[in-house]
């Protein structure tokens, strides 16, 4: 089995979450706390398939809210490639809590990050795909009046000022031991973490007393946090609050969904074509031959085709469940099954695309200037 590895700028392998859980220092989302959500967002699939799965002081934070010290919430996107339905995922959630809780969103995209990590993309390319992403981000549905999308290099004006702030009690020795650089690193990458953690306190800055935030996001973005929960009491502003999803595995074997791998990820600007070729190239649950299969049942807890279902394409739990049940039984097989995902993956990324049109015209309600 692939070893499995988990930085913010690399996964790999297979995904054993409960020892990443164990080893970040994550808490589990257990059944009040995921009652007490379940409140306010509904029977909601993230919550309820666990999806959504851990936590840091989400306990504390509502809390607060419950006393009226309403939080805001932060996440954001690094512009390395074009958007696919993996990055869709926590943002479709972020603006689930952002309508539950009627709460202001703070979106940073971080150019910087992704030009100082990549070994081939220029500023330029950044920048076109910064543009790019906030259509995407857009067409998720975010409330414009509560929303603010910042870029770390456009808003460098108010960024900097809190970075640096931040950097001050970070040393190189932590930087290497949190996310493994070493001496030959460059100096940008080993800076970087200060400005991811910036939005997790700018609104208390810009309102001039402290507001609880809550960050939802992927969990290899962790250790990140971590970082910055140790640093912003030092501050005086409180310890950001934040909740983590699973990854969305890519249609080729193990892992998450990579940009890097185009046929194994669905893109938010792929055509209905290019959506059909991918699926039913995808590697499946499903046995040598059809033969095999029938006698012997596919396993659909390895099959990224069940895990589309699972996280965005059956809200159904016992229609999801007959799927599960047919598949093992041998009675379902893999053409079949793709055959089924793919008209629904093509009307969302139609309905998606429709949205992403009209948010050329949005995008400066969207911008902090
Ligand atoms: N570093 C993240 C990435 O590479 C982008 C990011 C910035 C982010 N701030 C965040 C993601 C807050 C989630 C939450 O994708």
């Amino acid at each position: 089995m692939a070893e499995m590895i988990v930085t913010p700028w690399e996964v790999k392998g297979e995904i054993d979450y409960d020892k990443l859980l164990l080893e970040f220092g994550l808490k589990r989302i257990d059944e009040k706390l995921k009652k007490r959500l379940q409140k306010k967002l509904g029977d909601n699939i993230f919550l309820r398939r666990g999806i959504f799965f851990a936590h840091r002081d989400l306990d504390w934070l509502l809390d607060e809210y419950d006393k009226k010290n309403y939080f805001y919430l932060y996440t954001g996107r690094g512009p390395s490639g074009h958007t696919h339905l993996g990055h869709l995922l926590p943002w479709i959630f972020t603006k689930e809590l952002q309508d539950a809780y009627n709460t202001k969103l703070v979106f940073q995209l971080t150019d910087d990050e992704k030009f100082l990590f990549s070994s081939t993309l220029s500023v330029g390319d950044v920048e076109k795909f910064t543009n790019e992403n906030i259509l995407d981000i857009i067409a998720v549905g975010f409330d414009p009046k509560k929303t603010e999308i910042y870029t770390d290099m456009r808003n460098a004006k108010d960024f900097y000022p809190q970075a640096v702030r931040v950097a001050k009690h970070i040393t190189f020795s932590t930087a290497k031991a949190v996310f493994g650089f070493e001496n030959d690193s460059n100096i940008g990458k080993i800076f970087f973490t200060s400005m991811q953690a910036v939005p997790a306190f700018i609104e208390s800055v810009n309102k001039g007393k402290n507001v609880p935030c809550l960050i939802p996001h992927a969990i290899d973005q962790d250790p990140h946090f971590r970082v910055t929960r140790d640093i912003l009491p030092k501050l005086g502003y409180y310890k950001p609050s934040s909740i983590q999803c699973k990854f969305i595995p890519g249609l080729g074997k193990d892992g998450k969904m990579s940009s890097s791998e185009p046929e194994t990820c669905i893109f938010t600007i792929d055509t209905s074509k290019d959506i059909e070729r991918k699926i039913k190239k995808a590697f499946t649950g499903g046995r040598e031959s059809l033969e095999e299969q029938k006698k012997l049942g596919g396993n659909p807890d390895i099959c990224p085709i069940y895990q589309y279902f699972y996280n965005l394409f059956e809200e159904d739990d016992e229609k999801l469940e007959d799927r599960f049940r047919r598949c093992k039984n041998g009675k379902l097989m893999c053409g079949e099954c793709k055959q089924d995902l793919i008209p629904r993956v093509q009307k969302f990324m139609k309905e998606h695309q429709e949205r992403r049109e009209k948010a050329k015209k949005l995008v400066s309600k969207f911008l902090v200037k």
